[in-house]
């Protein structure tokens, strides 16, 4: 079946960088969230992004007002549904992502495929509590969208082929790269990545580096872009724990305990850039 047009759920850090490169390619893109203000503030980053990307010469002037001119914004979930391609990309919590679920299958049309940018949340478990399971599958992006290459692409116990060839061309149509992982606590990349940041904090926890030498040691000894604890802050401790505890409960496992400095920082509120505080101070 030929996407042509891409629901967004979710204006947030991972919603407004879908809805980027899905009007980059050429879809017309609906993007949903249940903020008038997130909306505003994700299409005017969505609109600064691109002319990062102007500005380094990857795309021309034109490109990106006729990038910027396929994405509408919408507060009613309805008029996401009305499209060939939903991802959604809200919190990382199941019962939202149920929730929003359960909202947009009354009006969805009958062959519109039906995705989660979830990053560790069992694709199956979404996936059986809607109408179209064989439909169903994970389409995982990582952050920065625009930047980074790869697209995780996970089929569900039910997910048909026909459903992944799409998404499979949807990948190849961004320009980007799919690996494909089976429905598994995490996947492929956070499965690794952040046990990794865990570890990291485990480290500074117990006084074996400071955030500095910590994530001084990860970028010049293993040739990281970012140090663990400074990626951490980028992603969102809130995500990384959630992450951690889907991992913990998935795989019941004790080597996937959260590090206790990851949960208190999260219950300090101090969730990285997005606060602005988390390992480092960004005020
Ligand atoms: N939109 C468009 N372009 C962007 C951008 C954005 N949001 N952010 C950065 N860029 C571009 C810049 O314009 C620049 O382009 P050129 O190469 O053409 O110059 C390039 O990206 C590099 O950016 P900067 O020069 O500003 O900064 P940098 O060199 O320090 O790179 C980074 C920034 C790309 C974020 C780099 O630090 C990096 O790769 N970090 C690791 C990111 C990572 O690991 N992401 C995965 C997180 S895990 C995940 O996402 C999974 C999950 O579920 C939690």
């Amino acid at each position: 079946m030929e996407i042509k047009s891409v629901g967004v759920v979710g204006a947030g850090q991972m919603g407004n960088g879908i809805a980027h490169v899905m009007a980059l390619a050429g879809y017309d893109v609906r993007l949903n969230d249940v903020r008038q203000e997130s909306l505003d503030k994700a299409v005017d980053l969505i609109g600064k992004n691109l002319d990062r990307q102007v500005s380094r010469e990857k795309i021309s002037q034109e490109e990106r007002d006729t990038a910027l001119a396929r994405i509408s914004t919408t507060m009613e979930i309805a008029e996401v549904a009305d499209t060939d391609l939903v991802i959604e990309a809200a919190t990382e919590k199941e019962d939202v992502k149920h929730k929003i679920f359960e909202s947009i299958l009354p009006s969805l049309r009958p062959n519109t495929i039906l995705t989660s940018n979830t990053s560790s949340i069992s694709i199956t478990r979404l996936a059986s509590r809607t109408d179209r399971p064989e439909k169903f599958m994970g389409f995982h992006f990582m952050n920065p969208v625009p930047v980074m290459q790869l697209v995780e692409l996970i089929r569900g116990i039910a997910t048909d082929q026909e459903t992944y060839a799409a998404c499979l061309g949807v990948v190849e149509k961004l320009g980007k790269t799919a690996a494909s992982a089976e429905d598994f606590p995490a996947f492929i990349v956070n499965r690794i990545l952040i046990p990794m940041i865990n570890e990291a904090c485990y480290t500074l926890y117990e006084g074996v580096g400071n955030v500095s030498s910590i994530d001084t040691a990860m970028k010049l000894g293993a040739n990281h872009p970012m140090g663990p604890l400074e990626l951490a802050d980028f992603i969102g401790l809130d995500t990384c724990l959630a992450i951690m505890n889907v991992l913990h409960d998935g795989l019941a496992d004790t080597k996937y305990r959260p590090c206790p400095l990851m949960t208190k920082y999260v219950e300090a509120g101090w969730l990285g850039r997005k606060t602005k505080r988390g390992f480092y101070d960004y005020r």
